[in-house]
């Protein structure tokens, strides 16, 4: 039959949920395959059982989603190249610098009529420049990929609360429908737009405000600060990505994949909460530390987002002009302390 093959590429925090999403729509969608594999990368828990073999035995990731049924037709894999064998639909969600890794290794060992899709927010910087995952996942595999971003905190699509999410496609508009249809549920409203750049550069950009946002919450500055942070880092999120991609639209702020996804993050993201308990020790304890210590496995972006976004700005004489994106990287670094997150991000004329 010609019916589409679904494989997650992750099964972390969102990755998992991710699974639980495309599988309730695989079983009711005659155009998909039933099941959807899932990729685990194996580790062993404190029990000394495989989380692999926990996850296909409980149908959860007690792990990183505890406490929810993922479907009884997601098959979890701890083998990489024989998850994406099969599959004609490929969805990355791993933390972005995990990434490269995994398409060298899959590389010339997928379908080559496979379209994927990327959930990951972040970048990778080159020497050539800043490459998004969509970027690297086409090239190194040589296969269109759009994108999916949007205010969706796991834990809570997890319960079946009401969200938005945004697509963003390239040229191919007929793939982007059936990327909508396979998220597409009642309480996950999914709309496509034609800006890949603009709604990745969103969902990574928005990860460093939020590292700000926490700062300004462990320093107990107030709603107002949060929110004259929060506008400052939008209007650089904005003015980054078109000076990256003049073809960025502005419409794309406000899909769920901008101003959505920088409110809920700020307010109830582990960046933002990571970061509050860094400014409260006063910058003493490093984010690697307290990632470790309050994310049980689950990874951070924006620590490393803000100092891919420094090497770009830095590379192309920019930091003057982003002084919120800097200034997250300096502190997040250790050369400021976190009371510098507001005198710095306001402090110098800009152009935009
Ligand atoms: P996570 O942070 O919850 O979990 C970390 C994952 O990385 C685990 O699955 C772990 O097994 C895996 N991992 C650890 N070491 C690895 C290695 N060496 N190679 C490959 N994998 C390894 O993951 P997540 O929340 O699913 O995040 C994935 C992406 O989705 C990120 O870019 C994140 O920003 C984005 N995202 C997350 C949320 C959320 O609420 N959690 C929402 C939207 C987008
Ligand atoms: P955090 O990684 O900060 O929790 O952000 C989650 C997210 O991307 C919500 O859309």
């Amino acid at each position: 039959t010609n019916r589409s093959k679904v494989t997650v590429i992750g099964s972390g925090n969102w990755g998992s949920v991710a699974s639980k999403l495309i599988a309730s729509n695989t079983l009711r969608l005659s155009n998909f395959h039933d099941e959807v594999r899932m990729w685990v990368y194996e580790e062993t828990l404190p029990s000394g059982e495989k989380l692999t073999d926990v996850i296909n035995q409980t149908n959860e990731n007690v792990k990183y989603l505890p406490g929810i049924k993922l479907g009884k037709n997601v098959v979890a894999d701890p083998d990489l190249e024989n998850a994406v064998r099969d599959a004609n639909m490929l969805v990355f969600v791993t933390p972005h610098q995990f990434m490269e890794g995994i398409c060298k290794r899959i590389a010339g060992k997928i379908r080559a009529d496979a379209e994927a899709i990327s959930l990951v927010k972040g970048m990778e910087v080159k020497m050539e420049g800043p490459c998004m995952i969509s970027t690297l996942i086409s090239h190194e595999l040589g296969i269109n990929c759009s994108v999916l971003m949007g205010a969706n905190i796991a834990n809570e699509i997890a319960v079946e609360k009401f969200s938005e999410a945004t697509v963003g496609y390239r040229q191919n508009r007929e793939a982007a429908e059936r990327w909508v249809h396979l998220f597409y549920t009642p309480y996950f409203i999914v709309t496509a737009v034609q800006d890949v750049e603009g709604v990745e550069l969103c969902g990574t950009l928005k990860n460093v405000v939020a590292i700000a946002a926490g700062f300004v919450d462990g320093l107990e500055m107030g709603n107002n600060t949060k929110a004259a942070i929060m506008r400052l880092g939008l209007r650089e999120m904005k003015a980054f990505s078109k000076l990256l991609f003049p073809s960025v639209k502005d419409s794309t702020f406000f899909e769920s994949c901008g101003v959505a996804d920088l409110i809920t993050t700020c307010l109830g993201g582990r960046n933002r909460k990571v970061a509050e308990a860094y400014a409260k020790n006063g910058g003493k304890r490093s984010f690697d530390e307290l990632e470790v210590e309050m994310l049980q496995g689950q990874k951070l972006q924006g620590v490393s987002t803000a100092r891919e976004v420094y090497e770009v700005l830095s590379h192309r004489g920019w930091l003057e002009l982003f002084p919120l994106f800097s200034t997250v990287h300096e502190i997040s670094s250790g050369l400021l302390p976190p009371s510098a997150i507001v005198e710095y991000s306001e402090k110098s004329p800009r152009s935009f």
